[in-house]
């Protein structure tokens, strides 16, 4: 079976003005460029305001562009979303759905973030399909549990190792600094492995990545664990040398 190529992605949030972030993709897409071959595929995802400038300033070069999110349907009445065709239109190739900010802070479900996913799927974009417990139920052992139900519900019919990642991120470990330990994290890879199996095409491919408080002094531990195979970074994707020295442990 070939090797899976890490791929390295970076969730800006929200933030980013666009001097900065333009600034911030062109030095990672300019290290690209330098660098020439390397180990890994490199993926940001800015705010939706930045992402067609960004994918303009970066064109031509490995450095992917993706959305954070997206809305199920293509176009509508739908006050302040953005489809996955309008992403793709932007110059995006990936989008993020289910981030855990998405599941609380507006309430979606797996069944909402799989038919963002579809939606993805149809405009053409690789779908990132964000899982993961909270600290309650890591603590009441139920961790493989919720992150099972939660690929079961949320990968959509049609997805290919090609067309959708899954990343595993911790709900307590994002922001905080703190991380599963390797044991932990190769645990729940293992399960996720698994638990694509009939629910991905050709599921040996799929890539499963790991986030949540990665940063450079901890990458090399994290993206050497069975199973990892790369990041999704929050805060120190923001800075070109950290997210950089994530990427150079590959
Ligand atoms: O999507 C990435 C994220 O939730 C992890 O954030 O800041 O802990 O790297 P952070």
């Amino acid at each position: 079976m070939p090797e899976r190529r890490k791929l390295i992605a970076g969730n800006w949030k929200m933030n980013g003005l666009r001097a900065a972030g333009l600034e911030l993709a062109k030095d990672l897409a300019g290290r690209l460029d330098a660098a020439g071959s390397v180990k890994f595929d490199m993926l940001v995802c800015p705010p939706a305001t930045l992402v067609h400038s960004v994918a303009e300033a970066v064109a031509g070069t490995p450095l992917a562009v993706g959305g954070q999110d997206c809305h199920v349907a293509k176009s509508g009445a739908h006050t302040g979303d953005i489809s996955a065709a309008m992403l793709a239109d932007s110059g995006s190739t990936h989008v993020i759905v289910g981030h855990s900010e998405r599941r609380q802070n507006h309430g979606e479900d797996d069944a909402l973030v799989s038919a963002k996913a579809s939606a993805a799927h149809q405009a053409g974009l690789v779908a990132i399909v964000c899982v993961g417990e909270t600290l309650e139920q890591r603590e009441a052992g139920k961790a493989l549990d919720v992150v099972g139900t939660q690929v079961a519900g949320s990968i959509p019919a049609g997805a290919t190792a090609a067309n959708t990642v899954i990343a595993y991120e911790p709900v307590w470990a994002i922001g905080t600094g703190k991380t599963p330990t390797a044991a932990d994290v190769a645990e729940v890879h293992a399960h996720i492995r698994k638990a694509i199996d009939g629910r991905i095409e050709n599921p040996g491919q799929a890539r499963i990545l790991y986030g949540g408080s990665v940063k450079p002094s901890n990458a090399a531990e994290l993206l050497s664990v069975d199973n990892v195979d790369g990041a999704l970074v929050g805060g120190a994707s923001l800075a070109a040398d950290d997210f950089w020295g994530i990427a150079e442990t590959c």
